[in-house]
């Protein structure tokens, strides 16, 4: 998976994405990570990159033009045959679920606009862009960290990323419900003990007790995904 990113703080995306699990998957090359700075598009000599929103009220607007060329030139740089789908992070967008981060999980490349400021120039994001897409019912200051939760998400789906393959097919979501308690030694801490039926070593009622712990916790944390 080569992930390019449309960006006004490339630092920050590379920061986060050096640790753990995402670490892992660029350093052994199942998935590559390539920001692009829209300020070095800009045609401004102050590397100006917003402007005042037509029609007026309070914030600026990304321009189009810079985002234009910062998109350009990560076409060049991934080299792809087919464009790639172009993935804007906005609140605006459609949430963000498991179903759709599998879906881009199976591209061999994906763009990320990352937007600031109040917004971006709509004639750019009708040019450019496939998907407009949320990470949950909140306003972030800018695209970065939700492509990055994106980001991870996809990773983690990606062959190899994890090690063990299918070792996330039991987790929340990919089964329809929310994951039940684990455990692991000392058999008691803090004055609890592990349930009962963990230690028995009769896997079937492991695995029974797990998915009664499932569906209760789902049916009072999230009834919505019964
Ligand atoms: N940019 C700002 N807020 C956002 C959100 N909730 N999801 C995706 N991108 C965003």
């Amino acid at each position: 998976m080569r992930f390019s990113v449309l960006t006004l703080f490339p630092d920050m995306v590379y920061a986060s994405a050096g640790y753990s699990i995402f670490k892992r998957g660029l350093d052994q090359g199942f998935v590559q990570l390539d920001c692009i700075d829209i300020r070095d598009f800009s045609a401004n000599k102050h590397r100006q990159v917003d402007d005042y929103s037509y029609g007026g009220g309070f914030g600026m607007v990304m321009k189009a033009q810079p985002i234009y060329d910062a998109y350009q030139h990560a076409l060049e740089r991934l080299g792809c045959a087919a464009s790639p789908r172009v993935v804007f992070l906005t609140p605006a967008g459609r949430p963000l679920t498991q179903e759709l981060v599998a879906e881009f999980a199976r591209e061999d490349a994906l763009i990320l606009l990352c937007g600031h400021y109040e917004g971006v120039d709509e004639r750019v994001v009708e040019e450019i862009v496939t998907d407009e897409v949320s990470i949950g019912d909140y306003v972030l200051t800018g695209g970065e960290l939700a492509a990055l939760v994106l980001m991870d998400a996809v990773a983690r789906l990606v062959p190899g990323v994890l090690g063990k393959e299918g070792s996330f097919a039991e987790e929340s979501f990919t089964a329809g419900l929310l994951e039940y308690p684990q455990y692991t030694r000392p058999a008691e801490v803090l004055g609890r003990a592990v349930p009962d039926v963990l230690l028995s070593g009769d896997h079937k009622a492991v695995e029974k007790w797990r998915h009664e712990q499932s569906l209760r916790r789902t049916k009072t944390r999230r009834p919505d995904l019964l």
